[in-house]
């Protein structure tokens, strides 16, 4: 059995630690926010290349609450990919702002630039890369049209911990950039968790009152805002995972070009990064036409995969009201009919790879590409 991630072995790795940062917690009684919480918010924010953190409880409430802070609201449009998790356009919804679709890069799956300038309008506000599967969108005609047209930038990087872009990191390239620490993340706390980050004072200082029911101090509301706060257990949890991220990912990172030494020549077409980025796989997607068949042969033999994302969000019941039609975006279409992600985690092991690698290029042979 070859499981898509296994979060058992990364906590056995480091359970005396982690075991011991919760019980500090518990004896601190700093269940929300605290020390941890401001200690992991310093911490996180200097890996990632930003100036300031703010811990809240999820990367969906750092979306939301980034974009409040920009000022995005009703009547407002914001641009983004429709090749990415729902939550990234559920963010904008909740501003009461309207989603534009710009399509997808096919090579690197994040936001094609080509797209973006004939999507503006008098009411574009911001535009939303997302870095996805660990790979950075290219940052910097984004910025550039971003700056042409007064546009506020926030990063998606909820899949992305420690990624860069021509030696930046993600996160730090746009206004504010935007994480989650959902458990299956790269960087997980052990239930739910998020941080934006930003150099830009007033933002940070926006987001940390629109967190925390909007107080400048208590009870002294000066914002309508909300309870969003990120926990000091998941802080203190956090901050001792933190210590191992870079290992992890350059662990993850290995595990990448061993799938492509493995699968070289196949003729599956594997997932290529940019030469100017550090690709930090979150997710390592295959394309394939026979999707079905072969993750049916993958399970067969005890191997677990995925599908990140199998409908864009454009064609998704819920934002039928955006309306738009199937066929207009389709690389993204295209993308979400063919991506099939394989077993990727730190604890991952050659001999594991060498299996799901038999196992693919056996199915592969039989069914074709
Ligand atoms: C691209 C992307 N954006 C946003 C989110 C939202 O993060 P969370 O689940 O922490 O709310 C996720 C992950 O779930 C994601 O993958």
């Amino acid at each position: 059995m070859i499981p898509f991630v296994d979060l058992k072995a990364q906590y056995a790795s480091i359970k005396p630690e982690v075991d011991a940062a919760i019980q500090d917690v518990l004896n601190s009684c700093q269940f929300t926010l605290g020390a941890e919480v401001a200690e992991f918010e310093m911490e996180f924010a200097a890996y990632s290349g930003g100036i300031r953190g703010i811990g809240v409880n999820s990367g969906t409430s750092a979306l939301h609450l980034a974009l409040l802070a920009a000022g995005v609201g009703p009547g407002d449009e914001v641009i983004t990919v429709p090749f990415t998790f729902v939550a990234t356009v559920a963010a904008i919804h909740y501003t009461g702002a309207k989603t534009v679709f710009v399509d997808i890069d096919p090579k690197t799956f994040t936001m094609d630039p080509a797209g973006i300038e004939a999507a503006i309008t008098s009411r574009t506000k911001a535009i939303m890369p997302v870095h996805l599967y660990g790979h950075p969108a290219d940052m910097d005609p984004i910025l550039t049209v971003a700056r042409k047209h007064g546009l506020t930038v926030i990063e998606d990087a909820a899949q992305a911990h420690g990624a860069e872009y021509k030696g930046r990191r993600v996160g730090s390239m746009g206004d504010i950039g935007c994480f989650s620490f959902y458990p299956g993340k790269n960087l997980g706390a052990y239930g739910e968790g998020g941080m934006a980050i930003t150099a830009n004072p007033e933002y940070a200082r926006t987001i940390g009152m629109l967190r925390d029911w909007g107080a400048e101090k208590k009870y002294h509301h000066v914002l309508k805002g909300y309870n969003y706060r990120l926990e000091g257990i998941q802080g203190a949890i956090l901050r001792v995972k933190l210590r191992y991220l870079e290992g992890w990912t350059e662990a993850r990172r290995a595990a990448a070009g061993r799938y492509g030494t493995l699968l070289a020549g196949s003729g599956i077409p594997l997932p290529e990064a940019a030469p100017n980025v550090r690709h930090v796989y979150h997710i390592y997607a295959i394309r394939t036409q026979n999707r079905a068949a072969l993750q049916e042969a993958l399970q067969s033999r005890g191997i677990q995969t995925g599908i990140h994302y199998p409908t864009p969000v454009h064609l998704l019941p819920a934002y039928e009201d955006l309306g738009y039609r199937a066929g207009q975006f389709p690389h993204s279409e295209k993308a979400a009919d063919e991506v099939l992600s394989l077993p990727m985690y730190p604890e991952l092991t050659a001999a594991m790879q060498e299996e799901v690698a038999a196992a693919l290029l056996d199915a592969h042979a039989r069914l074709g590409p």
